[in-house]
């Protein structure tokens, strides 16, 4: 299916999409792009505004070169804005920033000085073919699903993580810095992203221990693949100290790993699970792979996200990052079950 063609019916996802955002007719809205965004999506963003009464207009960064000696994907840490000074001033001067950039804000260091002034809130629409969109529109009922979640999270002292396959893995996290993604903000200050659907806790240094195996069905979000082959990460102390297996996955992985010759590449990042039951793991297979960011993998209903690379709260930097959603595992909380086997049960479905 297109994506460089402009439809109605897109401009409606996107209006449900700022709807949900609160933003009102009047309010100075910036669409950050760069000139490698999805440029449909740019325009169906800028259409949907301007027909809500926003006073919109465009900051577009050229894209950054490449500073890494591989290709870089999946790391929600956008290089476009280069710290360009001039351009974080006039965001963080606005009601609302719209970033529409390839990789996003989230963890990239220009969005902290744009979010301190509490005025402006940063919505990250993923770069996805439109059509993933129009399927994974925000609503009310995940935004307080992902809420209460949260709540829970925050509460907890103990996550564990286990499956048949094999993984078992016990996360201590307490004090852990949460992230969530509920797909909207409504208040200056705050970052979301769209697709929602998902609950994550970033640990303290030492607080992960054990083994994640990377089951067939599982997937590798880097190199946007559903895993066809065992893959065993054993996990001391954060970091994964052996990658396990004879398959390409394994292979691949261990590669690409090395290629950073960076230690922090293989600590482990976050841990949480996803709760939108709108989103598929196997639509993965429906698209190819420049037609998706893979937010949909990260928070489709009852998936554990374990995820290495860079962690801003224990100071590790690096752009090596993988988003590793697994499916079929049970996650506990304090001994409390959220996930049983794949599927969310009690009040977190
Ligand atoms: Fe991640």
């Amino acid at each position: 299916m297109r994506d460089d063609r402009i439809e109605a019916k897109w401009i409606d996802t996107f209006r449900r999409i700022f709807d949900l955002s609160e933003v009102r007719r009047g309010e100075e809205v910036a669409i950050l792009s760069e000139t490698q965004s999805r440029q449909s999506n740019v325009q169906m963003a800028e259409i949907a505004l301007l027909q809500m009464g926003a006073k919109v207009f465009h900051v577009v960064m050229p894209s950054a070169p490449s500073a890494a000696p591989v290709v870089v994907r999946s790391t929600g840490a956008s290089t476009a804005m280069q710290m360009n000074q001039a351009a974080i001033t006039g965001l963080a001067a606005c009601d609302m920033v719209v970033d529409m950039t390839v990789e996003g804000l989230l963890h990239a260091p220009e969005l902290p000085p744009i979010l301190r002034p509490r005025k402006a809130r940063v919505l990250m629409i993923s770069n996805e073919h439109p059509e993933i969109l129009e399927r994974l529109v925000p609503t009310p009922e995940l935004r307080d699903r992902v809420l209460h979640g949260m709540a829970r999270l925050k509460a907890a002292r103990v996550l564990r993580v286990t499956s048949a396959a094999g993984t078992d893995i016990t996360v201590n996290v307490e004090g852990a810095r949460l992230g969530a993604a509920k797909g909207c903000v409504t208040k200056g200050g705050q970052v979301d992203h769209v697709p929602a659907g998902l609950i994550a806790a970033f640990p303290g240094a030492g607080a992960v221990n054990g083994t994640i195996v990377l089951d067939r069905g599982d997937i590798n979000l880097t190199f946007k693949r559903i895993q066809e082959s065992q893959v065993r990460l054993v996990i001391e102390h954060d970091y994964v100290r052996n990658i396990e297996g004879t398959g390409l996955d394994a292979e691949m992985l261990r590669d690409y790993y090395a290629a950073w010759s960076d230690r922090d590449a293989y600590a482990t990042s976050h841990i949480g699970w996803g709760c939108n039951h709108a989103a598929r793991w196997e639509a993965m297979a429906m698209y190819d792979r420049a037609q998706l960011n893979g937010v949909e993998q990260r928070v489709f209903a009852g998936n554990v996200l374990y995820s290495t690379g860079a962690s801003e709260f224990v100071k590790r930097f690096t752009l090596c990052h993988f988003d590793l959603p697994l499916r079929n595992c049970t996650l506990t909380l304090d001994g409390e079950t959220v996930v049983e086997q794949g599927r969310l049960v009690g009040d977190f479905a």
